[in-house]
């Protein structure tokens, strides 16, 4: 039997503004997340010596707090990692996907960069989050700024049913791991890919692949960050394997980017690994894959899935 995922449901500024009449906050993976409703924003963009990104190693101390960024989201994504994504491979109206947004880093960052966006998130109360994130305007001292269309749903990223076929730009998202954080963990949400265990977290994410791929124009570019885990003192390569569903999807590879964890205190404490002869993990991938332009393109490029198949590299 085919499993029909939840369909798309927008959820406009009116929504929010309904929902935030009620609610003073919510909480998400044990964290009381406030509605700000007035920002007082007092930087709309990062530091004055940011300078993109030119290896293929990122690391960001800092993390980013400018405009509306406020890092409490659990397993939010720095603010820098979409910005480096967004201003190498996208022009200004080119539109933006990010189908697991959580907080909506992803979209605050295409608002300012001004660029349309599109965010998803299968848990009601992120999107509620995200669209707090999204509700500043931009600092009228820049009056070329043209203001995008963001787009909010409360969906799921293995059925973007709203969603054309070949009509956005680029993809950056930040995948749940498996088992890890648990994002609904208060209310049981089934379609909580958090929730699953490795093997069928890893089928899940095949099709979150193979949407995205569909809803992605030819030659563009699909950005995920994914880290691994430990068990019994070893360690699951679940980045790999991600990486995997997404070349089987018919992805070509263009990077893997090494990004420095930097907050790892409670995992360090959690694990307590002074105690045992394990290293930290202390950093995860980013993967840059790119939809092939034709199938003579990807017949070409296939070494990058399958080389040892050619014989070549
Ligand atoms: C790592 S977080 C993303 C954080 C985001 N980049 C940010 O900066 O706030 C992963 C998100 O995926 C969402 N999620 C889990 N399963 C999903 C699904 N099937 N479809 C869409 N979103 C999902 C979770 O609710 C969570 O918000």
């Amino acid at each position: 039997m085919v499993k029909k995922y939840k369909e798309m449901k927008e959820i406009t500024q009116k929504d929010y503004l309904e929902f935030i009449k009620e609610h003073e906050s919510v909480i998400i993976e044990d964290v009381e997340i406030k509605f700000q409703k007035n920002w007082k924003i007092k930087s709309y963009g990062p530091p004055n010596d940011y300078a993109p990104e030119r290896t293929t190693v990122w690391s960001f101390p800092d993390r980013g707090n400018w405009a509306t960024h406020k890092g409490n989201y659990r397993g939010n994504w720095s603010p820098y990692i979409p910005r480096n994504l967004i201003l190498k491979y996208t022009q200004k109206g080119d539109w933006i996907l990010d189908q697991m947004m959580g907080s909506g880093t992803t979209l605050v960052e295409a608002k300012l960069l001004e660029r349309n966006a599109i965010g998803v998130d299968i848990n009601l109360e992120a999107v509620m989050v995200a669209r707090d994130r999204l509700n500043f305007s931009y600092n009228p001292l820049f009056p070329e700024y043209k203001e995008p269309i963001i787009k909010t749903y409360w969906g799921d990223a293995r059925n973007l049913d709203k969603i054309d076929d070949e009509s956005i730009d680029l993809i950056a998202t930040h995948p749940p791991y498996a088992s890890i954080i648990s994002y609904t963990k208060n209310k049981k949400q089934n379609d909580d890919l958090s929730q699953l265990p490795f093997e069928k977290y890893l089928k899940e994410m095949r099709k979150v692949a193979e949407e995205s791929f569909r809803v992605l124009k030819p030659g563009k570019i699909c950005a995920i960050l994914i880290g691994d885990t430990r068990k019994h003192k070893h360690y699951v390569p679940i980045a790999f394997r991600v990486m995997q569903a997404f070349l089987d999807a018919g992805f070509i590879l263009k990077e893997d980017i090494i990004k420095l964890q930097w907050n790892m205190k409670t995992t360090r404490e959690r694990w307590r690994a002074k105690e045992y002869e394990f290293y930290l993990i202390g950093h995860e991938h980013i993967f840059v894959f790119r939809k092939p332009e034709s199938e003579k393109e990807y017949k070409k490029y296939k070494f990058s899935v399958r080389w040892w198949e050619n014989g070549q590299i």
